[in-house]
């Protein structure tokens, strides 16, 4: 019987120096490089050559980082439907994890109520609205969106860090399978 493969990173994070670690795998935290650095820093072993062991250990980085840089982390993510998605101005993931949820398909009533949620949830928190988003759809996002805007601050900070660590496997799982 065939043993099947357990899926590994390519280039194998335990042979990158600092350097090549951040070069390919630095934007799985979108526009948060330190975040592969100091997983690097806390030293990589051949375990982490797999796309969940690594996803674990940069998300305890996040994890035990102070709510200023978690919060600076949360800030560098696009709005959902918003005017930088729909004029093509997002990183390569983010285009393609929206348009996987369908966020390009809104109609003219969604997108007018992803623009009002998107404000008003910044207005009340100082970061914008992140989730996991794959395997959702927009209803269901919306109906995240509605729900999660009556969290307290810290709350809501520690659930968009949560929804970041799982983007972030999906990334690097993503980029295993390749
Ligand atoms: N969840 C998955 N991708 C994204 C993104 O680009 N922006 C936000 N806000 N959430 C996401």
């Amino acid at each position: 019987m065939p043993t099947s493969n357990p899926l590994l990173l390519s280039p194998a994070p335990s042979k990158c120096s600092l350097e090549m670690l951040t070069h390919h795998y630095g934007d799985v935290y979108e526009h948060s490089p330190w975040v592969a650095e100091a997983a690097w820093q806390h030293g990589l072993t051949e375990a982490h050559d797999a796309p969940d062991a690594l996803a674990e250990l940069m998300g305890l980085m996040l994890q035990q980082a102070s709510s200023e840089q978690q919060i600076r982390v949360i800030q560098a993510h696009p709005d959902l439907a918003g005017k930088a998605a729909m004029s093509g101005e997002l990183t390569q993931d983010s285009t393609s994890e929206q348009a996987g949820a369908g966020l390009d398909q809104c109609s003219p009533e969604e997108f007018a109520r992803f623009e009002y949620l998107n404000e008003t949830y910044k207005e009340k928190f100082g970061f914008p609205f992140v989730i996991a988003v794959k395997g959702l759809n927009r209803h269901a996002i919306l109906a995240a969106f509605e729900e999660r805007l009556n969290n307290d601050a810290v709350t809501e900070r520690q659930t968009a860090i949560e929804q970041i660590i799982q983007i972030a496997r999906f990334r690097l799982v993503a980029r295993a399978e390749q």
